[in-house]
């Protein structure tokens, strides 16, 4: 008998340390009301659907009244839900409903930046230089040396400057779109503000927050040039950029981390920061600051056998010392879908994709992502799915140009695609308008007809289907309690014997007295030791053969 406290009731402890978490990004998931954008009461509709593919807790991407300049990450009130997606009774809702299905229900919570909507800045603008209403806000004069230039040389993750100037002559900061201006987090007005919304929301029942550029908060003091352009400081440990991953953050995490655990129940803070070194990452998940951080540094790992066990090797190491579990994630509204990404040529993220873009073969990105999804959800820890990951939805890369939305695409005058082909609207029934996605056939940006065959209802209950493979994935993984293991990346040569090879990831997962391996080929097909008992492929397996691009859970 499954243990029930492993099929995500509500009252385990501990549950964020080996939950599976699925990410709605609510404007693609389900349109309920036929406008071509979804909404919460489309979610609150499918999460039968979620609870049965096995998940523990959804993380639902922001809903909130903005003037979606940047899909909603640009927030204009913090404690109310957009006409867009629905009403505070529809959230009131999908809470009540997730919960009875055993589901935590985890928020997006945006406090780098503000809509230039907000209140606060529109009440900063209007008064003006120098008065306390602008100290919410990073306002500057222009350069000394020359009135045009902005106060220093700090670009945006969007492309172009990271300040526009205001009609008085000051600027303001905005390390994302100039519709999202920064937040001075020295202001303790601000403090106070965040710690209102935080209680708001709890008191509504939610589970925890995902903190968006949960490294950004803190600005060096002065401001200071950065010095380097935006692809130099890539190359750089995080912090030497005078704006992400400066220490004072972690005090204002403090602070929330002590009113969250106020609260009954175990509610969960997720850190969405872009950091390394890796030890650096760590220092976000000590025991009093966030519960989890996204591990990115896995994400970002080529296709190769050596930079992915070193990489796990890595990711579990860096978070040892302050205690905290892994995760693992694959993929977000921000990163070129795997099934795409794991088949381009070069290691891209999907924020520097641009044109022209030789679209990869479609069959290999399949296998990779099925395969890169088995050995993901071995792995002990927590492991987050973006929604469509589970059909396996590839990038979609040919959007024309007028319909794209993404900040990043006009910012960079068309250079960087930017994220709107991974956000492309769910196809629930290949024979629907939209696919299912809307009643109306309407949706936001346009379906491609290869999301015909990936359509939910074409996988569901179909054996073998990226579907039905992450369903009993998810279900192996609470049954041998993996989330809950530990790790141990093991030379191929244990189990293969002379028939290993470099391109071999071997992990062996221990569960109290279960030992499962899970085996990735990334290189030519191996042949399986006699007794090897395959518990679950990503392809088929004949005569203990497992091909190129194919990962097996094992019981040796
Ligand atoms: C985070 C979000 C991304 C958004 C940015 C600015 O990285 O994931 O979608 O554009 O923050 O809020």
């Amino acid at each position: 008998m499954p243990d029930e406290n492993l099929t995500g009731t509500l009252d385990r402890r501990d549950w964020w340390r080996s939950a599976v978490i699925y990410q709605v990004y609510p404007r693609s998931f389900a349109d309920s009301d036929g406008d071509g954008i979804g909404d919460l009461p489309g979610t609150t509709s499918r999460l039968g659907y979620l609870a049965s593919l096995g998940v523990n807790a959804v993380w639902i991407s922001p809903f909130f009244p903005s003037p979606q300049a940047d899909a909603g990450y640009d927030v204009a009130d913090y404690c109310d839900v957009d006409p867009l997606f629905g009403s505070l009774a529809d959230f009131d809702t999908l809470v009540t409903e997730a919960h009875s299905r055993g589901l935590r229900v985890i928020i997006d919570l945006v406090p780098n930046h503000t809509s230039d909507a907000h209140p606060w800045f529109r009440r900063a603008l209007a008064a003006g230089p120098g008065s306390p209403e602008r100290g919410w806000y990073h306002f500057r004069d222009s350069d000394p040396s020359d009135p045009d230039r902005p106060p220093n040389d700090w670009p945006s993750e969007f492309g172009g400057p990271a300040w526009t100037r205001t009609p008085d002559g000051q600027w303001y900061l905005h390390l994302f779109d100039s519709r999202q201006p920064d937040l001075n987090w020295e202001y303790s007005g601000v403090r106070a503000a965040f710690l209102d919304v935080l209680r708001f929301w709890l008191d509504r029942g939610v589970d925890g927050f995902r903190v968006d550029v949960a490294h950004g908060l803190i600005k060096a003091p002065g401001l200071p040039d950065a010095g380097h352009s935006r692809a130099e400081l890539a190359t750089l440990p995080t912090s030497a950029a005078p704006f992400w991953d400066q220490d004072g953050v972690h005090e204002i995490y403090r602070e929330w981390r002590r009113l969250l655990d106020s609260y009954p129940g175990e509610r969960v803070m997720v850190a969405e920061a872009w950091v390394n070194p890796a030890d650096r990452i760590a220092r976000y998940v000590r025991a009093d600051e966030h519960h989890q951080a996204f591990n990115f540094t896995f994400l970002d790992t080529a296709w190769t056998a050596t930079e992915l066990r070193e990489r796990i090797t890595a990711s579990v190491a860096a978070n040892e010392p302050v205690g905290a579990p892994t995760t693992w994630v694959l993929s977000n509204h921000d990163v070129i879908r795997p099934a795409t990404r794991l088949a381009l040529a070069a290691k891209e993220r999907a924020t520097q994709l641009g044109p022209p873009v030789t679209p990869p073969d479609p069959t290999v990105g399949q296998r990779r992502a099925r395969a890169a999804i088995l050995l993901m959800l071995a792995l002990p820890g927590s492991a987050y799915l973006y929604q469509g990951e589970e059909l396996g939805l590839p990038e979609v890369l040919d959007l024309e140009p007028g319909v794209r939305q993404d900040p990043t695409f006009a910012r960079t005058g068309g250079a960087r695609l930017g994220r709107d082909g991974c956000r492309v609207p769910l196809p629930w029934r290949r024979e629907a308008p939209a696919f299912g996605f809307s009643p109306t056939g309407a949706a936001w940006l346009p379906q491609p007809g290869e999301f015909a065959a990936l359509a939910v209802d074409q996988q569901v209950g179909v054996p073998g289907s990226t579907l039905e493979l992450t369903r009993s994935l998810i279900a192996m993984r609470a049954e041998h309690r993996l989330g809950e293991g530990s790790l141990t990346i093991v030379d191929p040569r244990t189990v293969l014997g002379d028939a290993a090879h470099g391109d071999l990831v071997v992990v062996e997962v221990r569960s109290g007295s279960s030992v499962t391996h899970v085996l990735l080929n990334l290189g030519p097909a191996v042949v399986l030791p006699e007794g090897a008992r395959v518990l679950i492929a990503s392809e088929p397996v004949s005569g203990a053969q497992v091909s190129t691009d194919c990962a097996v859970w094992l019981e040796l």
